[in-house]
């Protein structure tokens, strides 16, 4: 089969507490026709955190009304479609099934290629969308979820240099924004707390900082906050103050910890790949001011260029699963009716079986 050397593509995200639907385009050039985006925050917050069995349900109820807005804002019909894209995994399964089996449905009654998306591999292929990066390049994916460095050496060929032996960069956000007593999701809480904030009164480990190899480790972060906030008498006793200086503390150590992780990347990166050019960051801790500012710092001291996609590009969103199909697509890669959707999928299976079973996806 042959594919249209320009394409328009349909991408549904449904791997977390994100409903998505997008178009997105090459036609002429790379175009965002659609990207609608309904975070569950109503849904889940009550609860501190994301419930699997929510989100699935309110994926099932948002997901068809979503695909058809987002068709109508592309203003176009299903008959205009050259692919549809969905992501496949990983994630909270019922979720990704909900996405999944709208995606076939939607595939067979229109006659339409399949494209089963790694949720990590849309963060990792969003920077071509955004800035036409060329392969291959650096990534630090930093998100609630996932906390990965990786080289993109094409499409599909992606290689781990580094991962969370714990919990991702994002979780340490949220898990400490509930501790201080700040809301859901942490990381958007904890930076504007920050900013009133004094850094240095609590001192708070730098996991990782100076050992060997890329990987991250978080949860020590979350205990150390958990004590300081137990030596004050308890979430509570917190007075504003408090809250803003250990949040400050916090996005310190973890900007200090990720930059640190980031630079050993480089030297391999580099090492690996001297005509490569290019530091990119992706995911929804890159929203986070300081630490993009340190690592576009640490991009420069290296020679290399940095691309954060806008914010709404770097937290979940079906414009990257869009993309990532299309790009997918004109490769031939297109999958069967028969996928199976799956709650892990390593971008790096050689990497995630040699650490071990202990390590996120
Ligand atoms: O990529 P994303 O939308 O979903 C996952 O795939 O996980 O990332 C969400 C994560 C949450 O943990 C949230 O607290 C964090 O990104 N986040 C931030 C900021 N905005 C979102 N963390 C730090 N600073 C921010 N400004
Ligand atoms: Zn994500």
């Amino acid at each position: 089969m042959r594919y249209p050397a320009a394409m328009i593509i349909l991408g549904i995200e449904t791997s977390c507490d994100d409903t998505a639907a997008a178009v997105v385009t090459d036609r002429g050039e790379r175009r965002i026709l659609a990207n609608i985006v309904h975070t569950q925050l109503d849904e889940h917050s009550p609860y501190g955190g994301v419930v699997p069995e929510i989100a699935a349900r309110a994926h099932l109820e948002l997901l068809d009304p979503l695909i058809r807005r987002a068709l109508e804002e592309a203003e176009i019909g299903f008959d205009a479609l050259d692919g549809v894209a969905f992501t496949g995994g990983p994630g909270l399964i019922g979720g990704v099934i909900v996405g999944t089996m709208a995606a076939k449905a939607i595939a067979l009654v229109h006659d339409l290629p399949l494209l089963a998306v790694n949720h990590l591999e849309g963060h990792a292929l969003t920077a071509r969308l955004t800035d036409d990066v060329a392969f291959p390049y650096l990534l630090l994916l930093v998100s609630g979820g996932h906390c990965q460095l990786l080289i993109v050496e094409g499409v599909g060929r992606y290689r781990r240099l580094g991962t969370t032996i714990d919990d991702a960069a994002g979780e340490a956000f949220d898990k400490s924004a509930k501790l201080l007593g700040l809301g859901y999701p942490g990381g958007p809480q904890i930076e504007r707390a920050a900013a009133g904030g004094n850094a240095t009164r609590f001192a708070l480990p730098r996991p990782m900082k100076g050992r060997a190899g890329c990987d991250f480790s978080f949860s020590g972060l979350k205990t150390a906050v958990r004590l300081a906030v137990e030596r004050l008498g308890g979430t509570g006793a917190l007075t504003p103050q408090d809250v803003a200086d250990l949040a400050a503390a916090l996005q310190a150590a973890i900007a200090e910890a990720v930059v640190d992780r980031t630079s050993r990347a480089i030297d391999r990166f580099r090492s690996e790949h001297p005509a490569g050019r290019t530091l990119v960051v992706a995911g929804g801790v890159a929203a986070n001011t300081a630490l993009r500012q340190q690592l576009a710092t640490l991009a420069a001291g290296a020679g290399l260029a940095f691309v954060a996609p806008p914010l709404g590009l770097c937290t979940d969103n079906a414009a990257m699963i869009a993309w990532a199909g299309l790009e997918r697509l004109r490769l031939g890669l297109t999958d069967g009716l028969d996928f199976a959707p799956r709650p892990r999928w390593p971008l790096d299976p050689e990497a995630a079986q040699a650490i071990g079973a202990g390590v996120k996806a």
